[in-house]
């Protein structure tokens, strides 16, 4: 804003010179838009980002095959709809408690039971519109300025962002692909300071789909205990599970870690429900009373409609969840076919979520069969985009350069389609 305001007043007149009245209002204007240092720095959400690229130029009538997408192609299960409908139809359309409806609370307690046999009180879950905000109130509860957060990368675009937005600092410890791109215990235990607050784990893991083996979580979780570190675990993906994968609660592996570990989870992949935006945190019942607290002063509750369907897809018919799954599995097996068939691309199988994340640096430096030549991750993205109208995300905003994610939460025949042009577009 400055910057406009210096160029304002060093321009030369030319024809009418600007009165100082509308140039002081200028300047009034420009001052009361200045950003917090805290925003000014925020980058946008850049899978939003490549989403936004391949729908404008969908919206010009170009056939794009868009695999940015990070949400299940299927509706919601029609009897999710329906409780909706029916809270709607019985007046539930108003406020709820700020930490989410006590029938919801109690619907996460006894789904934990059920699919893990570990059991939480009411009182340490909260409610919040999604697991992203989750995620926000986990870390503006707990870190500030001069603490530091251990991230994995590759990791979700927004843990950093969120994490700077306290003012704490992201510590990014690189896992490999030749490791799963998992966290190694050694690398988790290097990376403590004494100003460590808080791993932030992503189990399974978006943009890899890397799944944690139950050892490597296990000993992860000594470390914290033996260290006194809080361990985030995003378990979103918890549902969508692949091949020899297991899935294991991070909570679930001792009794110690309960008291250091938030859960982080919600309905948005496993019930296909992201547009209605429910997730939630388990935590000790002091940080989720705090928890509340600032939810109740930021958002006063989640839409009260989405509880009444978050309750109906807990409490229903969980049948949904492995059809979706088992369609997620085969387009998985059919991706990882078609990169088996691409020269010099490699990856680590995808245990969980509905990503394939690939390595396609040997095709940096050289002319492509079009004739372009791209150096780098991003601008292999938007080479392709523009001469294959194939839409990837860069693995660059996941802190991973070479590497590309893309989504395998779209139909066969878009697969189908998208991979032979993928392969004209690197192979000719
Ligand atoms: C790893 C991870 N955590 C959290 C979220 C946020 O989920 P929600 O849509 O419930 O906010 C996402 C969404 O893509 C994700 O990939």
């Amino acid at each position: 804003m400055g910057g406009i305001w210096l160029k304002a007043c060093s321009t030369k007149p030319s024809v009418a010179r600007p009165d100082i009245n509308s140039l002081l209002k200028f300047r009034q204007i420009a001052n009361i838009m200045r950003l917090s240092p805290a925003v000014q720095t925020l980058k946008p959400s850049a899978t939003l980002a490549a989403a936004a690229k391949a729908k404008a130029l969908k919206t010009q009538g170009v056939n794009v095959y868009d695999f940015t997408l990070g949400e299940p192609d299927f509706n919601t299960p029609e009897h999710i709809q329906q409780a909706a409908i029916a809270a709607m139809k019985a007046g539930h359309t108003h406020y709820t408690p700020s930490g989410g409806l006590p029938e919801l609370k109690k619907a996460i307690c006894k789904a934990y039971v059920r699919d893990y046999g570990i059991e939480y009180k009411p009182e340490q879950v909260v409610v919040s519109n999604g697991a992203k905000h989750a995620i926000h109130n986990v870390l503006t509860a707990l870190c500030g300025p001069g603490d530091e957060v251990i991230i994995p990368s590759p990791y979700w675009v927004s843990y950093s962002a969120l994490v700077e937005l306290t003012g704490a600092t992201p510590v990014i410890v690189p896992t490999t692909e030749a490791s799963g791109f998992v966290l190694q215990p050694e690398q988790f235990a290097a990376a403590i300071t004494p100003k460590t607050r808080l791993l932030m784990l992503n189990n399974p893991c978006n943009p890899t789909g890397s799944t944690y083996p139950v050892e490597i979580l296990s000993a992860i979780g000594q470390i914290a205990i033996e260290r006194d570190i809080l361990v985030m675990s995003d378990e979103i993906y918890e549902k969508l599970i692949y091949g020899d994968a297991q899935f294991r609660c991070f909570a679930t592996l001792d009794p110690r870690l309960v008291e250091r570990t938030i859960i982080v989870s919600g309905v948005s992949k496993a019930y296909a429900m992201t547009g209605w935006r429910i997730g939630w945190t388990l935590a000790p019942v002091a940080l989720s009373k705090a928890i509340d607290n600032l939810q109740s002063q930021e958002t006063s509750n989640p839409c009260s409609i989405s509880q009444y369907a978050a309750i109906a897809g807990l409490e229903g018919p969980q049948e949904g969840i492995e059809t979706m799954r088992l369609e997620f599995a085969k387009r998985r097996e059919y991706v990882l076919q078609r990169l088996r068939d691409l020269p010099q691309v490699t990856f680590a199988e995808p245990g969980g979520a509905f990503y394939a994340f690939f390595n396609v640096a040997a095709y940096f430096n050289r002319p492509l069969p079009g004739g372009k030549t791209v150096k780098d991750a991003s601008e292999f993205c938007t080479a392709l985009l523009e001469e294959a109208h194939v839409a990837l995300v860069t693995g660059d905003a996941f802190e991973a350069p070479g590497y590309v994610r893309l989504s395998f939460a779209t139909s066969m025949e878009n697969l189908k389609a998208g991979f032979d042009r993928i392969q004209k577009f690197l192979l000719g």
